[in-house]
């Protein structure tokens, strides 16, 4: 299981000072030279954080870009232009402070459909994933809109107080998890996960990737950003550990 750090807050403390650091593309070789194998960016419509050229160059001089985006039409031709290692389509609302809730496919599959066809028809190898919920509707969705990946958003699990909450949260996740791969998705997992609740989700195991930002950039502002993502590298590897053990 890898580990892609997202580094839009990086930006959104560049950007509150107008000036040009700290960069986000010396972020991204600072987390992919600690271990971790991608580094997403989010490009909101109202470049909050990320702006066009931090996507342009961290995809060009990495190599390893997972690009966040709405499924808005400039936003996917900007996507078809830079051609990143792979794209996460995710919603998108103004006023929001981050992504809530995932993509509702369901709703209109066909939409979904052109755009992951658009990918496709430029790069045949194009990683195209839905954020969605851990809802098997969402699931045939995404299988049906022609999506190779799904990222499960893993919000609710993470801001649940109860122990039975969470509980039943995990279980969805890890039924949804065995379900898309069991139609042939491959499946990544991200939001709101930090240093006290990825063990369990990576426990569940079989996730191809853990996408993760908010907390290892806050934790870095205290112990530098290797040191961070290596962190929460360390505890993934323990996950996995404990699972090769179990079986
Ligand atoms: N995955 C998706 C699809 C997201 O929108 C975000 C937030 O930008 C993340 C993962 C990372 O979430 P967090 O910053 O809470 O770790």
């Amino acid at each position: 299981m890898k580990l892609g750090v997202n580094i839009d807050h990086i930006a959104t403390l560049r950007n509150a000072r107008g000036d040009d650091f700290p960069s986000p593309v010396h972020a991204a070789f600072v987390v992919l030279e600690a271990g971790a194998s991608n580094v997403t960016c989010h490009l909101r419509e109202d470049r909050r954080h990320i702006k066009d050229d931090d996507v342009i160059i961290i995809s060009k001089l990495t190599k390893r870009l997972n690009l966040e985006m709405s499924a808005d039409e400039k936003i996917v031709k900007i996507a078809l232009d830079v051609m990143p290692k792979s794209v996460t389509i995710v919603p998108e609302r103004r006023q929001e402070l981050t992504t809530e809730g995932g993509l509702d496919v369901a709703a209109d599959i066909k939409r979904y459909e052109s755009i992951t066809g658009e990918f496709k028809f430029k790069f045949t190898d194009a990683a195209v994933s839905a954020f969605i919920e851990p809802d098997p509707r969402q699931i045939d969705a995404a299988a049906e809109a022609g999506f190779g990946f799904i990222e499960i958003h893993t919000g609710r699990y993470a801001g649940e107080r109860t122990e039975s909450g969470k509980y039943s949260e995990l279980f969805k996740i890890k039924t949804a998890a065995e379900y898309a791969r069991k139609i042939g998705l491959r499946v990544n997992a991200g939001h709101g996960l930090n240093y006290q609740n990825i063990y369990d989700i990576a426990m569940i195991g079989g996730f191809m990737e853990f996408n993760i930002g908010f907390s290892i950039i806050s934790k870095s502002v205290f112990c530098g950003l290797e040191t961070a993502v290596k962190e929460m590298l360390s505890i993934i590897k323990a996950a996995e550990f404990a699972n090769c053990r179990n079986t």
